[in-house]
Order: structure tokens, then sequence, then C-alpha cells
């Protein structure tokens, strides 16, 4: 059993209000339903950067700073199937760029599957796995001092609040030289007619993500949540611009977790707050990095100007 995660669920449920971990959504059957929401019809961010990294691939490369000749790496922080960055590298390759790709991976799985779909779509390719923690990884890139351009994409970034954001892009700034570069792709914010439904599909395959937390509490923590009395519950409103998903409890009840050895007790109405995805605007991204070492140096939007990848630069 996990004990990082029989802590985590802890500190979780004894907050006022109740709160569990995002990062506990990905286990082989949430992979699999994140997968689903990409490919719903209401999930927009996937298709929205695709376009970018379809259409919008010079600017990318342009924003880059790069020259043919001297070889730079290509860092992805949490790679998954490549379908974008793909695009980029298809490009890259044929126009004779000098460069290794390095997908960062914590899933062993993801990255074996990703490095034989690459080599068989793009065989003259070089790409370098690494499997790990992003930090621990690209602390051990730190020694080499060939140029970087870091790739964080899908508005993954979105999870953490802006303090965390902030902290994090500034320890991603203590991995790079000066010049190197950090292609952010964020979601931005818009009406609730849009994103609303991007967190609540109509087929229930976001309900069900958010949901197998409790299945997974279930499983790996012996714990009785009756399934059918809690249900998923997003909010977001635009002035605020962050998605937030809850699980609310339907009815009064109590929930044994045996492996934490603890009864928790549910008011009817009561929310446990699972995820943050926050939406961004250009000040709030400025405010972001205010407190890095990186500065802003291009925008690049998908055609209903939905999405963003923002290209920062390494002072
Ligand atoms: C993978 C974090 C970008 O927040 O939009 C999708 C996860 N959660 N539907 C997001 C998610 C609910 C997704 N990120």
């Amino acid at each position: 059993m996990n004990n990082i995660f029989k802590k985590e669920v802890q500190q979780g449920l004894d907050s006022t209000p109740k709160k569990l971990p995002s990062k506990y959504f990905y286990d082989k059957i949430g992979d699999a339903l994140f997968v689903k929401i990409m490919n719903s019809p209401e999930y927009y961010l996937t298709r929205c950067e695709f376009d970018i990294f379809k259409n919008k691939t010079h600017e990318l490369i342009n924003s880059f700073d790069i020259q043919k000749d001297s070889y730079f790496e290509l860092i992805e922080l949490g790679a998954g199937d490549g379908l974008k960055t793909k695009e980029l590298l298809k490009v890259l390759v044929n126009e004779n760029y000098n460069f290794d790709y390095f997908p960062i991976d914590i899933s062993s799985n993801a990255l074996s599957l990703l490095k034989e779909n690459l080599k068989s779509e793009i065989p003259k390719l070089s790409i370098k796995t690494l499997q790990g923690d992003y930090f621990k990884v690209l602390d051990t890139l730190k020694t080499s001092k060939n140029p970087k351009i870091i790739l964080f994409l899908g508005s993954n970034i979105g999870n953490m609040n802006d303090e965390l954001a902030s902290k994090f892009i500034y320890n991603l700034g203590d991995n790079l030289n000066s010049g190197d570069k950090l292609l952010l792709g964020v979601d931005l914010i818009k009406s609730e007619e849009i994103v609303g439904p991007a967190y609540n599909d109509s087929q229930g395959i976001t309900a069900k993500f958010n949901m197998n937390l409790l299945d997974r509490i279930n499983k790996e923590l012996e714990a009785n949540f009756n399934i059918n009395q809690f249900k998923h519950h997003p909010e977001y409103n635009e002035e605020e611009g962050i998605a937030k998903s809850f699980i609310m409890s339907t009815a009064d009840q109590s929930v044994e977790i045996k492996a934490i050895g603890k009864k928790y007790h549910f008011k009817k109405g009561e929310k446990i707050h699972t995820e943050i995805s926050r939406k961004y605007n250009d000040d709030l991204i400025k405010k972001i990095i205010s407190k890095t070492d990186f500065s802003l140096k291009t925008k690049i939007l998908d055609s209903k100007a939905y999405f963003a990848d923002y290209v920062l630069n390494r002072n």
C-alpha cells in the first residue's frame, strides 16, 4: 500500500473544507478516462493547442531563437502521447534542425509507447526518454550547458494555484541558462458557456474521472465510499477564471477508511474539493512570472483564441 497516498488522503479529509489532491486521478483507469476527456466534444483545450502546433509551427520555432546549425535540447515535461509535439518535431526534423528530443514522464509505460510511435513516424528523430519526477530529471540535465527549450503544455500548470505555479516556474529557471526558453501552454479565461461544459461533459466522462478518486480510496485504502451517494460537482465563473471540481455528498453519511483507521462524516451537500484548473490572461501570466527569472517573449494563439502558448525567455 502507498503510504504517501494514505497520508495525503488523511490530511485532505481532516481539513475543513475537505479536499483531495488531483494528482491521484491518474491511475490506469484515470489515464484512460483522461484520454476520453481529451476526445470529448466539450474538452476544447487539446484540440486548440493541437491547432497551434499544426498551423503555427513556424511561429513557435521562430520564438525559440535557434539556428539550424547549433545544437539544442528540446525537453518536454509530461509528454503523454506526444500528439501535439509530433507536429513540431516533424517540421524541426524536416528542416534539419540539430537537436535531441527528451520527453520526461513519470510513467515508463507512456514513454516506451511514445518512443516506439515516434521511431516509426519520424525515423530521423533522436529521442532520449527520461523517466521520473520533473525536477529530479531536470537536475541531471542541468550539468550540460547546451541551449534548452522546455515544453510544458496542455494547461497542466493550471492544477497549481498561482503561488505554486510561480514557484514551479522559478525552480525551472534554476535549471536553465540565460536565453533558454519555456513554452507554457495555458487555457485562457473565457465565458462559462465554453469552460463549464469542458469540465462537465454530456457523456459523464469527467464525472467518472473525478469519482474515480473515491474508487481508488476504496480499493487502495480499504474504504467503503458508496459511490451512489456522491456526485461530480463542477464550478466556474468568468470573474475568478478557475474551473473547480468537487465531489458532493448527496446524503448525511459516514465512511470508514480502514487503512487510516478512521471514520469520516459527510453532511448532505458537503463538498470535497478535488481539483482546480486555472484559466489565464496576460496580466496573470505576467504576475506569475514576475517573481521568476523569466520574461514574456511571445504569445501564440489558436484560431479561436481559446488557448495560448506563451514563450518565456530565461533572463
Ligand atoms: C490535465 C490538468 C490540464 O485541468 O483541464 C480535465 C485535467 N480535469 N478534466 C485540466 C482535467 C478535468 C486537465 N489537465
